[in-house]
């Protein structure tokens, strides 16, 4: 699929995928949306990306949010399945099986700051501004935002930016956790691929199954949750990775994984 709102970078173990229409602050279209989907479907088969990093082209935007110029000639029903289009490619994003993280360029508004919570974790530049300003809109997030927001800062503190609409800085977004780092923007891109990078050095069955075990633990009881950690932890032991880590560390050597 040739892509027209989008760009894809591959290099040394690690995938960029820019969000690429700066003239309307990166907005999320419905092309945009399956742009990104067929995107990260092929990521997530490609076994020589172990890391990708989401951006948005330009200087002042990751994502304004949803398209709103589509928005007046939606009925409720293509509204619905634009929300469904939206929140399956953010669930894509999130249980990718490899991390992605966010390089938070500008505005993550709305659908910008959904997608980017769907991303494994966040660093923001300076001037970020992180906010879901759908109720000035008389709307609700459409793709995830009461859910993920709440599960990430907490209740009280998500619903103050959930009622306000009103966005918040990259210091503030750090305080309460929805951001790990703020850098100077133009450091951004270097800082995320140099966590990438050490990423990708891993080994890529255990970042893997560390990725399930946090994502699926979070939907039983605690107890549920340490019975599958010990199941992936007795599953590493079959790995060759397991016996090539154990065996570097024993040498005083780098670890050379193969993700077998
Ligand atoms: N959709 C479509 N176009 C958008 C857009 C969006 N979300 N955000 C910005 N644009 C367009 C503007 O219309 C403008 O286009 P023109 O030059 O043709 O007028 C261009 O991008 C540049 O934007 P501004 O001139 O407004 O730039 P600014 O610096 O003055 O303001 C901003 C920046 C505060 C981010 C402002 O653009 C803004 O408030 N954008 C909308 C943010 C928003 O409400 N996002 C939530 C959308 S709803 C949603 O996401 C629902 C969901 O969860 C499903």
């Amino acid at each position: 699929m040739a892509y027209e709102n989008i760009r894809v970078e591959k290099r040394d173990g690690i995938a960029i995928v820019t969000i690429d229409r700066p003239k309307v602050l990166n907005a999320l279209s419905t092309k945009t949306f399956h742009e990104l989907a067929d995107a990260f479907a092929g990521l997530s088969d490609d076994r020589e990306v172990a890391a990708v990093i989401l951006t948005g082209g330009g200087e002042k935007a990751f994502v304004a949010g949803a398209d709103i110029s589509e928005f007046l000639g939606f009925t409720p029903d293509d509204a619905r399945e634009y929300g469904r289009l939206g929140w399956r490619t953010m669930l894509l994003i999130d249980r990718l099986g490899k991390p992605v993280i966010a390089a938070i360029n500008g505005f993550a508004l709305g659908g910008g700051l959904e997608l980017a919570m769907s991303c494994t974790f966040r660093y923001a530049a300076e001037n970020a501004k992180l906010g879901q300003p759908e109720v000035k809109l008389g709307l609700t997030p459409g793709f995830g935002g009461t859910q993920r927001l709440t599960r990430l800062v907490g209740k009280g503190r998500a619903l103050e930016m959930l009622l306000t609409g009103d966005p918040i800085g990259a210091a503030e977004a750090l305080r309460i956790g929805l951001v790990n780092k703020v850098l100077p923007a133009a450091e951004l891109m270097a800082e995320c691929e140099k966590t990438a990078k050490t990423i990708a050095k891993r080994g890529p069955l255990a970042v893997r199954y560390c990725l399930e075990v946090a994502h699926s633990g979070l939907n039983v009881s605690f107890e549920e949750g340490l019975e599958m950690e010990a199941g992936v932890f007795g599953l590493a032991f079959a790995t060759e990775d397991f016996r090539e880590g154990v065996t570097a560390f024993n040498e005083k050597r780098e670890a050379r994984f193969k993700g077998k």
